[in-house]
């Protein structure tokens, strides 16, 4: 991807997470874009200013009431300079100063200066990403319109698992391409579910389906090209999480419908995921075990919430655009149009997966999209094909109200 004359403000706070900095600066230049840096304290401790100098080629900020940094360009200019201020690692502290708008050093003199979009690639141990106040902090951020992206989930360095890592750099340059792009979707939150989801029997056991996620993640990294912040919440599939999109992995309906509301605000949300309709009643704690001449389990099921629906339903949260899928086996057209009406969805993208080469886990798909003014067919495509129509489609309908 290209930003070729693009000018990033680079901020490296403080965190374990600083030296990807310097990967994500040599990716940022080998896309053509030049970099200022800028360190706080904290991130010097992990970080030489020597060391990003070398790989941006420019001086290093570091200090507010340098003579020298000064006269050779103020602070203010230079958080004007900028096309796009990058924090990165975005430490919980940072991110407390920027929410209460605090100004004590460089780096936060500058984002609280420029009139430039920000973007913030969070890192932290798990228990201060989810405490109160960083969940409080990104939600003011988030409404005066920072970007996010990550933080990702995975072992950290603290010896803890969890959310907390700081996304991998060729996420955050595809961040800052959507972002810099200005796609007819900059600006806007998305939200997309993907893949099966995972039932649990007894702890070694569960009800699943063939669902491969293809779709829903291509879908999901459609609308990122696009420009939108794009969350995934998916359930368990074997395929990469998609560049640029905050990607969140669960198990279960219940837990893939918490994500999704946690995901809220958004202004498009896509459910291609094949979530299960039904859960067993009471998951074992053991092991069910088969006892000599005993019957086998009888499985008693209980309805998941219908993540949809859920979505769809008339409220200050629902999303302006809600996009479900139906997967039909007989009568595609009218099964699909009642699943529109019965959902409150505002459009259904029907496929047929009874058809041989099925859409279920293939690569291709043969989809109908319906929406109030009826349907249309799509010849066979690439499911990556599918996804790009329909993320058009989505900003077709966001384009005449172009966000500031
Ligand atoms: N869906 C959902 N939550 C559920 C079930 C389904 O969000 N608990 C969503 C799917 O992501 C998809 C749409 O609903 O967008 C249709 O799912 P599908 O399984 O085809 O329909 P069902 O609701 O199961 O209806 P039916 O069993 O009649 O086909």
């Amino acid at each position: 991807m290209s930003l070729a004359g693009k000018r990033i403000l680079l901020i490296v706070s403080g965190g374990i997470a600083a030296y990807k900095a310097l990967e994500l600066v040599r990716l940022l230049r080998a896309g053509g874009a030049a970099v200022h840096a800028v360190l706080t304290a904290g991130g010097a401790r992990f970080v030489t200013a020597l060391s990003l100098q070398a790989l941006t080629e420019a001086p290093v900020g570091a200090d507010l009431f340098s003579l020298t940094e000064e006269s050779e360009m103020g602070h203010i200019q230079l958080s004007r300079a900028a096309d796009l201020v990058v924090v990165a690692p975005a430490s919980a502290d940072i991110l407390a100063k920027m929410a209460a708008g605090l100004a004590d050093d460089l780096a936060t003199t500058l984002l609280l200066a420029t009139d430039k979009r920000v973007l913030a690639a969070p890192a932290m141990n798990v228990r201060m990403w989810e405490h109160p106040a960083s969940i409080a902090n990104l939600a003011t951020l988030r409404a005066r319109g920072v970007a996010i992206v990550g933080p990702d989930q995975g072992p950290m360095a603290c010896g803890e698992w969890g959310f907390g890592r700081l996304a991998e750099p060729p996420a955050i340059v595809a961040a800052v391409a959507a972002l810099l792009a200005a796609g007819p979707l900059a600006g806007r939150r998305a939200l997309v579910t993907s893949g099966p989801t995972h039932e649990p029997i007894d702890p070694v056991r569960y009800l699943a389906n063939r669902s491969s996620g293809r779709q829903g993640h291509a879908i999901a990294a459609a609308l990122a090209a696009l420009g939108a912040e794009t969350t995934l919440v998916s359930g368990p599939v074997a395929l990469p999480d998609p560049p640029g999109v905050a990607v969140r992995h669960v198990e279960t309906a219940r837990a893939m419908r918490d994500a999704c509301i946690a995901a809220l605000p958004a202004d498009v949300a896509v459910c291609a995921a094949a979530v299960a309709d039904w859960r067993v009643a009471e998951a074992a704690g053991e092991k069910i075990k088969k006892r000599p001449g005993a019957a086998p389990p009888a499985l008693a099921l209980v309805p998941n919430p219908d993540i949809l629906a859920e979505l769809s339903a008339p409220g200050p949260a629902r999303p302006r655009l809600v996009v479900g899928f139906a997967a039909e086996t007989g009568d595609l057209l009218a099964e699909a149009a009642a699943k529109r009406a019965r959902k409150g969805c505002d459009w259904i993208v029907a496929n047929d997966v009874s058809t041989a080469g099925g859409a279920m886990g293939g690569a291709e798909n043969t989809v109908h999209l319906l929406t109030a003014e009826g349907a249309e067919s799509w010849p066979r495509l690439a499911k990556d094909e599918v996804a790009r129509r329909l993320a058009q489609r989505i900003a077709a309908v966001f384009g005449s109200e172009r966000k500031t």
